[in-house]
């Protein structure tokens, strides 16, 4: 268990725990779930000389850097930064890309990794515009699927868990830039939010 995890706990001062209400996914819990979607990764793409990984920024970042460092193949790895929540709970419906570059992804097979599968635009939009980009195949990965309606009818190939239709932080995911840092997913607490 991890410094934030072990001590880090609920009324340290300044402590970032201090703002959770509920932990949702444990950080063991996390740890085994990617464990067994890194062999499926494995024995889906060992096949390929090189397996390019698209990650999306800055959510995917934490959930990228344990996941792939379980994956033994030869991996190249790009990242987009795209924007779709502009600071609040609610998606803005708008899916911004920031890069001034796109990656090269002409005839590659690419397994396209993000935070959350909500909505479902972000990964639409991404994966039809590595697509337009001239993608040979693009395989979606998620830590968290929201179980919900989607406005865009999209499922991820490989997803490490099924969560309720809530705003969640923590693994990468933020509320206003912040929380990415909590070693497990947990929801906050509704005054932190109104505040
Ligand atoms: P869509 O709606 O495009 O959502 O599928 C994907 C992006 O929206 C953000 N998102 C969240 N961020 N807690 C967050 O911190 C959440 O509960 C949440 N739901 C969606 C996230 O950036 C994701 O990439």
């Amino acid at each position: 268990m991890s410094f934030l995890g072990l001590i880090g706990g609920i009324g340290l001062v300044g402590s970032v725990h201090n703002d959770i209400e509920k932990v949702l996914i444990a950080e063991e819990v996390i740890e085994k779930r990617l464990d067994a979607i890194a062999e499926r990764i494995y024995g889906d793409f060992k096949d390929e000389p090189t397996l390019q990984v698209v990650a999306i920024l800055k959510g995917a970042l934490v959930f990228m850097a344990d996941l792939l460092r379980r994956v033994p193949l030869k991996l190249e790895i790009e990242c987009l930064n795209v924007a779709s929540y502009h600071g609040g709970t609610e998606s803005s419906g708008r899916v911004d890309f920031l890069d001034r570059t796109m990656p090269d992804v002409k005839g590659r097979s690419i397994l396209l990794l993000d935070d959350i599968l909500d909505t479902g635009r972000t990964l639409s939009v991404v994966s039809a515009k590595l697509q337009d980009l001239g993608a040979r195949e693009v395989r979606t990965c998620v830590l968290l699927t929201k179980d919900k309606k989607r406005i865009e009818e999209v499922e991820a190939d490989y997803s490490a868990f099924e969560i309720g239709d809530e705003f969640v932080v923590g693994y990468g995911l933020d509320f206003d830039g912040k929380y990415r840092n909590l070693p497990y997913v947990g929801v906050l607490r509704k005054e932190v939010i109104e505040s």
